[in-house]
């Protein structure tokens, strides 16, 4: 079986991936963080290749965290930097037809970022191929915090009751709206944990933590992933 039915077989539908081990993968060859974090961008579109390849219908990448803030204004600008260049890049790109959403708080990104951003949404709101969601200022916390206050809104103007607030209502206030649920997390990098990922959307999503940086994460590291994922008894709750 090719990997492309593999997939398909396994129908999965969303695939969340925690970038980590830039600054691990610079350090190891005496580099500046920075250059880390150069190299996640190439690993990052070669991963989007390989899941437009292999049919996977949404994926999306923690770029940035709310908690990333800290880390020191040279870093956090080399950063924002990046992804203005990356930006450039996926909007001079062949798009495979894939859709594109940020998923985050873009209040306190610098307005260059997230005008490309709004650019890079609109040159590919035609298309109807595979989501690419990045999250960028994205908190799991801060989305659930936000979507609490649209909720009083709604609230406050008499357009919804308290009766009608149920978990798919609240779920369409989320950044995901409309996203398929999430199946599987993967993290690389050996860190064991969310890092504020994703966390009302993995409630039920199966997670893969995986040694490899992810500078060096390759399609095979992706494939080895949904393998393993293949190997997992969801039981939902049930029997
Ligand atoms: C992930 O790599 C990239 C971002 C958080 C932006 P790190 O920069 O966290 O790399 P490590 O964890 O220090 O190796
Ligand atoms: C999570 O990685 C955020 C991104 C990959 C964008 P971090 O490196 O910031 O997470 P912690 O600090 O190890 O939990
Ligand atoms: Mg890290």
């Amino acid at each position: 079986m090719s990997d492309r039915d593999f997939i398909k077989e396994l129908g999965i539908r969303h695939i969340g991936i925690i970038m980590d081990g830039n600054g691990r993968w610079a350090k190891k060859r005496f580099l500046p963080r920075a250059a880390g974090h150069s190299q996640g961008a190439k690993a990052f579109k070669s991963c989007l290749d390989s899941c437009v390849r292999l049919g996977i219908p949404c994926v999306t990448f923690y770029a940035f965290s709310t908690e990333n803030w800290s880390r020191p204004k040279e870093e956090v600008d080399a950063l924002m930097k990046l992804f203005c260049s990356f930006m450039d890049e996926m909007l001079k790109l062949d798009s495979k037809n894939i859709r594109i959403r940020f998923l985050g708080d873009r209040s306190k990104l610098p307005q260059k970022v997230v005008d490309k951003m709004i650019q890079a949404e609109n040159m590919y709101s035609d298309n109807t191929g595979m989501w690419c969601c990045i999250a960028l200022n994205y908190g799991g916390r801060e989305e659930i915090v936000n979507a609490a206050k649209k909720a009083a809104e709604l609230y406050r103007e008499g357009k919804i009751t308290l009766e009608e607030l149920n978990e798919d209502k609240f779920s369409s206030l989320l950044y995901t709206e409309g996203l398929p649920e999430v199946d599987l997390i993967i993290r690389p990098s050996g860190e064991q944990r969310l890092s504020n990922f994703l966390i009302w959307q993995s409630s039920y999503a199966e997670y893969v933590f995986m040694d490899v940086l992810w500078p060096d994460f390759t399609e095979n590291d992706l494939i080895k992933a949904l393998r393993e994922y293949s190997e997992r008894n969801r039981r939902f709750g049930g029997v």
